[in-house]
Parts: C-alpha cells; sequence; structure tokens
C-alpha cells in the first residue's frame, strides 16, 4: 500500500506530465506554474496528447461506432477532438446536441440517449439525422411516432419542419438488465429499479421491442439494436461479462445487429488505486459475448465517457487561506471548490492534491483542501497530505479531475466558472475562456 505521506503517485498525471529535476510540473510541454500565471486559477488544463490517445484506444478496442459519453466534459473543442479520433459521441440533451453540431460533428456520428427527451429534442434529432436513438420510455416511443409521421402534429413540435419528416431513425431499446454495480448508488443505473430504461423480468423491454419491431415494419424507425448502462466508475469487469449473460438471451433471438454495453469502466483517482485498461474491458465484453453465443457479425460496442477524460485534466488552484483549527485539523483553501469539483461533495470522491512546484515531494502534512463557498460540505479533499512548506499563495493541482468536473461546474456563491485550456507541444490554447462577473448577469432582464 501507498504512504499516505508519499508522494502523488505519477501515474495519476496527464501522460505527457514531466517533472523536472527541480521537481516543477510541466504538462503538454508547458510550465504548469506558468499556465496559471497567463491563464489565472481556478484553471482546468488537458493535455491533448492524452486525450487523443484516450480516443484512439477506445476506437482500437471497440471498433467503430464507440460513443464519446459527452456528458464528462463537453465543448466544441472536445466534440471536434472525439470525432477527429474516430469516435461518434454520446448526447444526451438537446444541449449537447447543439454543441457537438456547433463542433461540426456528422449528425450521423451522435448517439442521442435520455430518459426524457422532449418532443423538441426528438424533433432536433430527427431533423439533422442523428446515427442513433438509444430509446428509452412508451412515451418516447409514442413521440417519435407521430414525430415521424407529421412533425407539425405534435404540441409543441418545431412549426417550420419540413413536414413531414421522412427520416427513418435507426433506434436501439435500452434495457436495465437487473445487474448492480458496485459504485456510488447515484451513479448506478443497471437495476431493476430505474427510471432508465425497460426492465428485462418485467416484461418492459419485451414491450417495447415488439412496438418498435411494429414501427420498423411499418417503415417508421429501423430497430437496430439493444443498449444497457450498468453505472459509472465500475472497477470490476465481472458485471460487464455478468450484464451481457443475462442480455444475451434477451437480444440473441432478436436477430439484431446492435449491442452496447454503456460507460462506466473506473479510473484511478487515488494513490494504490489501479483500474483496467479499455482494450481489456472490451476484451471482457467481447469473450462474454462469445460465450454466450451472440454471433460475431453483431457490432458489440461502447460509451466511455470519464475512462477517456478523467486523467488527462488536472486543475490548478490558489491557496488563499491556511487555518489552523488546534485539536482537529488544518484547513487549507483554494480559490474554487464545490463550484468546480461537485464530486466531493455529491458523491464523497476522493482526490490526491500536491504543489506542483514540487511534484515529487513527500507529503507529511495532513489537511482538509476547501472551496471558497459559504458551505461546511464545500470539500474537496477531505482527509489530504500536503507538503509541510505549502503556504499562503502557492499553486496547488488535484490531478485526473477532468470527467464530471467541468461539465457538472456551477455558479454556486456567484464564483465564475474557470476556464479550460488545452496543452500541447508547448502551447496552450483557451477552448473554454474564463466567465466575467459581465457573464454572470448576462441572462438576467
Ligand atoms: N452511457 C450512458 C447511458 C450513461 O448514462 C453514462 C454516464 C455513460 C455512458 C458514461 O459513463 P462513464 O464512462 O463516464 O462512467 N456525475 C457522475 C457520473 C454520472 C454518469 C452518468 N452516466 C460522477 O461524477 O461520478
Amino acid at each position: 500500500m501507498p504512504v499516505p505521506t508519499g508522494p502523488v503517485d505519477l501515474g495519476l498525471l496527464p501522460s505527457t506530465a514531466v517533472v523536472g529535476a527541480d521537481g516543477r510540473l510541466s504538462i503538454g510541454g508547458c510550465d504548469v506554474g506558468e499556465l496559471a500565471e497567463a491563464h489565472g486559477t481556478p484553471l482546468f488544463v488537458y493535455d491533448e496528447a492524452h486525450l487523443r490517445a484516450s480516443c484512439r484506444d477506445a476506437v482500437a478496442a471497440w471498433g467503430d461506432g464507440v460513443a464519446y459519453a459527452t456528458k464528462a466534459f463537453l465543448c466544441v473543442a472536445m466534440a471536434r477532438l472525439a470525432y477527429e479520433e474516430g469516435m461518434c459521441l454520446d448526447v444526451s440533451t438537446g444541449g449537447e446536441l447543439h454543441v457537438a453540431l456547433t463542433a461540426g460533428v456528422p449528425a450521423d456520428r451522435l448517439v442521442l440517449h435520455g430518459n426524457n427527451k422532449s418532443t423538441e429534442e426528438l424533433a432536433a434529432a430527427l431533423s439533422v439525422g442523428v446515427g442513433r436513438i438509444v430509446v428509452d420510455s412508451f412515451d418516447e416511443i409514442d413521440r417519435i411516432e407521430h414525430l415521424v409521421a407529421d412533425p407539425t402534429a405534435i404540441d409543441g413540435g418545431p412549426e417550420d419542419a419540413e413536414p413531414p419528416v421522412r427520416w427513418r431513425p435507426r433506434v436501439l431499446v435500452r434495457v436495465t438488465p437487473g445487474v448492480e454495480v458496485h459504485t456510488h448508488e447515484f451513479v448506478r443505473t443497471g437495476q431493476e429499479d430505474s427510471k432508465f430504461g425497460f426492465g428485462l423480468a418485467s416484461g418492459a423491454a419485451t414491450r417495447a421491442v415488439d412496438r418498435l419491431a411494429a414501427l420498423d415494419a411499418a417503415g417508421v424507425v429501423e430497430l437496430v439494436g439493444v443498449h444497457a448502462h450498468l453505472g459509472s466508475q465500475v472497477f470490476a469487469l465481472e458485471p460487464f461479462a455478468q450484464a451481457v449473460d443475462v442480455l444475451a438471451g434477451f437480444f440473441a433471438p432478436l436477430g439484431l445487429s446492435e449491442l452496447v454495453v454503456g460507460g462506466g469502466l473506473g479510473v484511478a483517482y487515488v494513490n494504490g488505486e489501479q483500474a483496467p485498461p479499455m482494450a481489456e474491458w472490451a476484451a471482457s465484453v467481447r469473450e462474454a459475448c462469445r460465450r454466450a453465443g451472440i454471433a460475431d457479425t453483431v457490432r458489440v460496442t461502447a460509451e466511455p465517457g470519464r475512462s477517456i477524460v478523467a486523467a488527462a485534466g488536472v486543475t490548478l488552484y490558489t491557496v488563499g487561506t491556511v487555518k489552523d483549527v488546534p485539536g482537529h485539523r488544518t484547513y487549507v483553501s483554494v480559490d474554487g471548490g464545490m463550484s468546480d469539483n461537485p464530486r466531493p461533495v455529491l458523491y464523497g470522491s476522493g482526490y490526491e492534491a500536491f504543489l506542483p512546484r514540487e511534484t515529487d515531494a513527500p507529503r507529511p502534512m495532513p489537511i482538509r483542501l476547501v472551496g471558497k463557498h459559504c458551505e461546511t460540505g464545500d470539500v474537496v479533499v477531505a482527509d489530504g497530505f500536503v507538503p509541510a512548506d505549502l503556504s499562503v499563495g502557492d499553486l496547488l493541482c488535484t490531478p485526473v479531475t477532468g470527467a464530471y468536473g467541468h461539465s457538472m461546474a456551477s455558479n454556486y456563491n456567484k464564483v465564475p466558472r474557470p476556464s479550460v485550456v488545452f496543452v500541447a507541444d508547448g502551447s496552450a490554447r483557451t477552448v473554454v475562456r474564463r466567465e466575467t462577473f459581465d457573464d454572470l448577469v448576462r441572462l438576467d432582464v
């Protein structure tokens, strides 16, 4: 087991991270201290080479059709990058769809998700011709049926849609296989008691397939496959194989051509954690499919989000106060917090913290790393360790913040959201600018 007071495990850092002889950290050939000076803090720094390599790994492991789950981190630059590296994109709202289209991603490379897709969202997806729609409820089937027949007949439908939309969407049925994974209950989705998809055990999945098969026969949709997503931050591969076993009995007789096992591959966040590589995940799912008798002509694929972006990103903060509370602990406050990383508050997630001016230094001083928000729960690292010479004004780095940090960021306490820079080959480009105070009032009327 790693010593908690040892240096941060360098394996948690983005792949181009280099620690100089003086202990200073650079990523993508850019000195992290200089990045903070040039761009301010808090700052999300993404290693572009790492992002690209993750996408390529996913395509190599799963083949064509593997989709990046954009909810993990999305901006125009990220959408473009994932597309350029050969991934499809999973979008789960009209907003994510809009960003992906703005990035120039062709609609047929998009997969539309969501347990409550509105008529407007479905109409937008149909009118641009998204590649796949993963159908999640009977209400949604009604909406698709009506929209395809006549988009103007729907309350709230697009007045100016070209009637009738004769696009015949390719659809998959989202199924909850009843397999539970050992992850935080908020991010568990494969169990029967879920707001997502159609239950296998209840027979809902069969009824959904029957309805969609009838719509397929009528030329309204093209039913191509089955989808299941078990949960997120899953370290063990067995639940995926177990889900394949459960799904196979349902899927194989349908004679459909696509099976999607969702996302969920876990990543290491703190020293000592280890997650399986993408290739192993894909290989174990494929092996389970083979064992379960799923034909090898079936396109078996996945939708990784976290495992593509988490370790490619770090957050830089500036230390603002160091407060020793005798008999209890030392609080180190930084200039962000739950507004740029709500994961510790929401899921009790752990992170490492270190000083990028002495990246590989031991960290003997126990601290609680907190943000600047007006509540006690605003914790970034509940029980962290830092070098003993940490002081006010220091730059502090939390690694593995590339997933579900920026994408879940808020303006709580009217804190402007950080900017995002992509670094590569010694240069940094801002891909999302920092919000200004003016941005904080631009929606007020
Ligand atoms: N596909 C579907 C249908 C999903 O619902 C999700 C994540 C993914 C793929 C991608 O899963 P990933 O590979 O990223 O685990 N905010 C939480 C995570 C919520 C995940 C929601 N769905 C967190 O910060 O841990």
